[in-house]
């Protein structure tokens, strides 16, 4: 299956996002995350999803297995093609939340480790024996047999994670900047091309689209990268 490309709405106001969705012509799906969403509520979702485009809701759920089920099955009624969870919630939790959005056309996304956290951060504040490289791909194992569809991981990740579950769930992947774009302040970047080869399912893109000068070219650009 091709590599399908989710474009970010990090901003503050329904105009803008929606703006956006208007100026990515060719585009199918957008990140919705705590930003957007907790500035403008379902209703921007429910905008988003009028103009015939499909969501991913990137609220990355983390609570006792009962508040996160009924979290799951409101964004399932919402209507999102995609949300995320922590796989650290643990296996019941991920399970409750599969069970609830069970008949529904909505899946579930794990993280596994945040990419932001370093070897040394994970054994200082978190108290992990493992590194990253070592507890990536043994969360996203954990996650899928718990019943998530797919796992968010930077690009460096996908070997790791394909390798511990499969060619079949979801891999989803931000840290993509194509060759011709800025790295902004992501540090372990991957072009489009390079990912969908390692693996990838989904690609998420931000401000390589966001700043370009005219974004539905950025979005044609990146979908010819990643059609091969
Ligand atoms: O603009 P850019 O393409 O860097 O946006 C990437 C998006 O992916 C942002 O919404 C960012 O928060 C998110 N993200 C990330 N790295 C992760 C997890 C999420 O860049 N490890």
């Amino acid at each position: 299956m091709a590599t399908e490309l989710i474009v970010v709405l990090d901003v503050d106001t329904a105009e803008e996002a929606l703006s956006i969705v208007d100026a990515t012509e060719g585009c199918t799906w957008y990140k919705i995350g705590s930003q957007l969403f907790t500035r403008c509520g379902p209703s921007i979702v429910e905008a988003v999803q009028a103009k015939g485009r499909s969501v991913f809701l990137d609220l990355k759920f983390h609570d006792i297995p009962n508040t996160v089920a009924h979290g799951a099955r409101a964004a399932a009624d919402l209507g999102v093609g995609l949300f995320t969870l922590h796989a650290s919630g643990g296996a019941k939790m991920i399970a409750r939340a599969r069970e609830s959005v069970e008949g529904t056309d909505t899946k579930i996304l794990a993280v596994t480790i945040l990419t932001s956290f370093s070897d040394e951060e994970l054994k200082s504040d978190i108290g992990l024996k493992e590194t990253a490289a070592e507890a990536v791909p043994r969360l996203a194992k954990m996650a899928i047999d718990a019943g998530a569809h797919g796992i968010v991981c930077s690009p460096q990740e996908i070997a790791l994670v394909r390798q511990a579950v499969g060619p079949e769930p979801l891999v989803v992947t931000p840290g993509i900047r194509p060759a011709w774009s800025s790295k902004d302040d992501q540090s372990r970047i991957m072009t489009p091309a390079k990912a969908a080869a390692a693996g990838s399912s989904m690609v998420v893109v931000g401000r390589p689209i966001l700043n370009h000068e005219n974004p539905t070219e950025a979005v044609r650009l990146i979908k010819e990268e990643l059609a091969g």
